[in-house]
């Protein structure tokens, strides 16, 4: 078995880092602005989504080129880093940072009885296990393992954008 390039922890720790100090200061926000820090807490939600999002619709895109890269072949190992750093320092937070804003907008909003919400939770739950699955996905391109030809993930490609369709109807326009 191959084994796939050392990750640099440098920027993992930057990303760790930085997370904690927008968590701080969301959490002084709603200390200090009181009922005003709803919205604030909005927007960087709506910042950690776009974060997250981008993520979800470039990684399955980066597997579209290594599944057809030769294995151990130059292009092969530098999607391996790139892949690992997008979930690692992209990826990952912004989805943590996404679920803890929302759920916080939610219980203070008064959201968490309403239909449209429910249907929101149900579609965003499935955009985290398509998360998991690129995950472990990325995990078996870096051990040369991959068995997904190029042609289905261009097709899977599509999942995280037809869910985000959804999800922004639903949140936005809040049908029932
Ligand atoms: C990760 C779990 C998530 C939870 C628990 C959550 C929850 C929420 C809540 C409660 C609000 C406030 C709604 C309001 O004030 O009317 C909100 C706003 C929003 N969310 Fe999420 N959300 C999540 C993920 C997402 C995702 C994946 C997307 C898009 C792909 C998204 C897009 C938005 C947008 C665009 C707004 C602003 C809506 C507005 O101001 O009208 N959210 N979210």
């Amino acid at each position: 078995m191959k084994v796939g390039p050392r990750p640099d922890p440098g920027p993992a720790i930057r990303a760790g880092i930085a997370l904690g100090a927008v968590a701080i200061g969301v959490l002084v926000a709603i200390l200090v602005l009181g009922d005003a820090a709803y919205m604030w807490v909005k927007a960087v939600h709506v910042m950690a989504i776009i974060a997250w999002m981008a993520g979800m619709l470039y990684l399955p895109r980066l597997f579209v080129y290594h599944a057809d890269a030769a294995p151990g072949s130059e292009l092969s190992e530098t999607l391996k880093v790139m892949e690992h750093r997008l979930l690692r320092i992209i990826i990952g937070p912004a989805m943590g940072l996404a679920w803890i804003l929302g759920l916080w907008l939610a219980w203070r909003g008064g959201l968490l009885t309403s239909g449209w919400f429910h249907a929101k939770l149900a579609f965003v739950i499935v955009l985290s296990g398509f998360h998991g699955f690129l995950s472990t996905s990325a995990r078996r391109f870096a051990e040369d393992a991959n068995t997904l030809p190029s042609r289905r993930w261009r097709l899977l490609n599509e999942i995280p954008a037809v869910l985000m369709i959804f999800i922004v109807f639903l949140v936005i326009v809040k049908p029932f």
